[in-house]
C-alpha cells in the first residue's frame, strides 16, 4: 500500500460521515504493520461531548479485532463538498501514542489536494506514558 492510495482511501471514508452539527467531513486510513488497512469516519452526537473522531474510530476497530501494531494513518477531511487541512486533534493524538512508535506515520491530505507527511514524535511530542 503506498501513501497515495491510503489517501485515497482516507478521502473516500469521509463519504460515511455522520456530521450533522458541523457539516465537516473526516475519515481515516489506519494500515497495520501487517498490511490490513482499518477505515473511519467522524460520527457526531446532539450532546456533542460524544462525538468521536474519525482516527479513533478506525484505531477502535482494529484494536477490537486484535491489531496491536501501526505503520500509518491519513486522514481527510470535506467542509461544503470541498477538501479541507484536519491535522489530528490532541486526543487522537494521544490515542496515536498509546498504540504506535514514534515512527508511526500520519499523512494529512491537505485543502490542496496533496498531503503532508509527518512522524508521531512530531505531532505529539514529550508524550505521556505510564512505565
Ligand atoms: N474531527 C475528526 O474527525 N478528527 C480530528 O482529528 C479533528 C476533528 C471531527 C470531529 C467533529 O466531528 C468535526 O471533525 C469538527 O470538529
Amino acid at each position: 500500500m503506498n501513501v497515495k492510495d491510503l489517501c485515497e482511501l482516507a478521502i473516500t471514508a469521509t463519504d460515511k460521515s455522520y456530521s450533522p452539527y458541523s457539516g465537516c467531513k473526516v475519515g481515516a486510513a489506519l494500515l497495520t504493520k501487517g498490511g490490513k488497512i482499518y477505515t473511519g469516519c467522524n460520527i457526531e452526537n446532539s450532546s456533542f461531548s460524544p462525538t468521536i473522531c474519525a482516527e479513533r474510530v478506525a484505531f477502535a476497530k482494529a484494536v477490537s479485532e486484535g491489531e496491536r501494531e501501526f505503520k500509518a494513518i491519513a486522514i481527510a477531511a470535506k467542509k461544503d463538498g470541498k477538501l479541507a487541512t484536519f491535522t489530528p486533534c490532541g486526543v487522537c493524538r494521544q490515542v496515536m501514542s498509546e498504540f504506535c512508535d514514534d515512527d508511526f506515520t500520519v499523512l494529512v491530505v491537505t485543502s490542496d489536494g496533496i498531503y503532508k507527511e509527518y512522524v508521531l514524535a512530531e505531532l505529539l511530542p514529550a508524550s505521556f506514558k505510564l512505565d
